[in-house]
Parts: structure tokens; C-alpha cells; sequence
């Protein structure tokens, strides 16, 4: 089975602050998406992997990717990105050639996700899983309220039971058809693309993430993302 994976690294990255693409920010001198697609590349079974640039930035991205050393058996593609995440997912999925059975979306903000778990993602989808999502269970409990926008106090509605929680990260792994068929067939917001399968009526499933697979979101995750860099070395 030949797998691809999609890289959407069109996001501006609002809440890191103010600057370049988050995905072009740096980790330990590296750019954070550099970090992503070796993670990618790191896998054996990953023969393709497209980069979707933010929408005027996919020559400065092409650069970019010539400027560093990737594994020379993987092949790269750069497309430009769309107004949402979902849509520069879909414009990823264009770019796929013929004969790629199975596909990843991996977030760029997610540049240290390790190997073990990209390869056990491709693992379980070869075993015949339409699609498979790496999670984590929650160490915080969570509410549902009635969002305010003035700042005022958030009435609570209900709190899930903890247990029956999970944190999913990337990359998320689909049959190839499964997920272009969601993609064509859900055209309202989501924030990840395994619920597109789900409303398709179809079997998602979980295999365990890992830590260091965390989103950088926030300032704060960019030292945290340093600090695992720095550990890796040592
Ligand atoms: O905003 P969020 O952190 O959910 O973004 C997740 C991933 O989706 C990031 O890698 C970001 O670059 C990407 N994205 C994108 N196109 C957008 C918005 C986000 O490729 N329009």
C-alpha cells in the first residue's frame, strides 16, 4: 500500500502573537514545519508528502524545503493552502497522484509527533481501518458551557465524564477514498478530519498518541517544544 501524507501548514498561528506563519516559525533554529515533514518522512511506508503553504507563501515554502536535508527516497510537493484548515486540507488531497492508498493529515503545529506512533497510525489503517485517530486521555476535566464573548461568567452545562475523554492529535490515517469522500460529501466547520468520517456514518477508532505530540499553540508550547529538542540530544 503506498501512503502519502498531507502537511496543511496554512495557518497564521493568531495565538502564538504577532508574526510569520506559525508553521515557519522556528524550533531550535530548525522551522517548525522542517520538524513536521521529517517526522512524516521518518516513517518507511510515508513515500509522499505535500505541504500546503499558506496561500501566498508556497515559493518561500519550496525554498525552504530545498534548503534542508529530508530523506532522499520521499518525495515532496508544495500546493498553496485555502481560507480554513479543512480547505487546505481538501487542496492537499488534490495533489495526491494516482495509486495512494492510504493517506495522513498531519497539523505542521504538531512538529514532534515520534515515529512509532506515525507508523502504528499506518499500521492500523493497513489492517483495515477506514480511519485512525492517535489520542490521549485528559488531565483535566472538562465543561460544556454557554460560550459569552463580553467576558462575563460561563454557565456550565453539563462535565463529561472524564474517562470516556480523549485528546486526539495527528497525523490522523484514512483509506484514500474514504477521507476524499468526506471531504467532498461534509461541507460544514470541523477541527479535525476524522469527524468528517464519522459523519459519513463510518467506524473511527483510536490507537494511543504520545506526549510529545502536542499541538504548538501558544507561547508557552514553544518552550515546551524547545525543552523536548534539547532532551532529544542530550
Ligand atoms: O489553527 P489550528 O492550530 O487548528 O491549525 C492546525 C493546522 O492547520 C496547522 O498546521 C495550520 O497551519 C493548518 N491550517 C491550514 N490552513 C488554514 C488554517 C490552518 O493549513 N487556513
Amino acid at each position: 500500500a503506498r501512503t502519502a501524507a498531507v502537511i496543511p501548514a496554512a495557518g497564521r498561528g493568531v495565538r502564538l502573537g504577532p508574526g510569520t506563519p506559525k508553521a515557519l516559525r522556528t524550533l531550535n533554529g530548525t522551522p517548525m514545519l522542517i520538524h513536521a515533514v521529517r517526522a512524516m518522512a521518518a516513517s518507511r511506508s510515508v513515500s509522499l508528502v505535500v505541504v500546503v503553504a499558506p496561500p501566498d507563501g508556497a515559493a518561500e515554502v519550496k525554498s525552504l524545503l530545498a534548503d534542508h536535508a529530508l530523506p532522499e527516497r520521499t518525495d515532496f510537493v508544495v500546493v498553496p493552502g485555502g481560507e480554513s484548515r479543512q480547505e487546505s486540507v481538501k487542496l492537499g488531497l488534490d495533489a495526491l497522484p494516482d495509486g495512494i492508498d492510504i493517506v495522513l493529515v498531519h497539523d505542521a503545529a504538531r512538529p514532534l509527533v515520534p515515529v512509532d506512533t506515525v507508523d502504528a497510525v499506518i499500521e492500523a489503517v493497513r489492517d483495515g481501518q477506514p480511519a485512525v485517530v492517535p489520542a490521549l486521555p485528559l488531565a483535566d476535566t472538562v465543561k460544556e458551557v454557554v460560550p459569552t464573548t463580553d467576558g462575563s461568567p460561563e454557565p456550565v452545562v453539563a462535565t463529561p465524564s472524564r474517562a470516556r475523554l480523549r485528546a486526539v492529535q495527528t497525523p490522523q490515517g484514512f483509506d484514500h477514498d474514504t477521507l476524499r469522500r468526506a471531504h467532498e460529501t461534509v461541507t460544514e466547520d470541523v477541527t479535525d478530519d476524522a469527524s468528517m468520517v464519522e459523519q459519513l456514518g463510518l467506524q473511527v477508532v483510536l490507537v494511543p498518541g504520545h506526549e510529545e505530540a502536542f499541538k504548538v499553540t501558544r507561547p508557552l508550547d514553544l518552550v515546551l517544544a524547545e525543552a523536548v529538542l534539547a532532551r532529544r540530544r542530550a
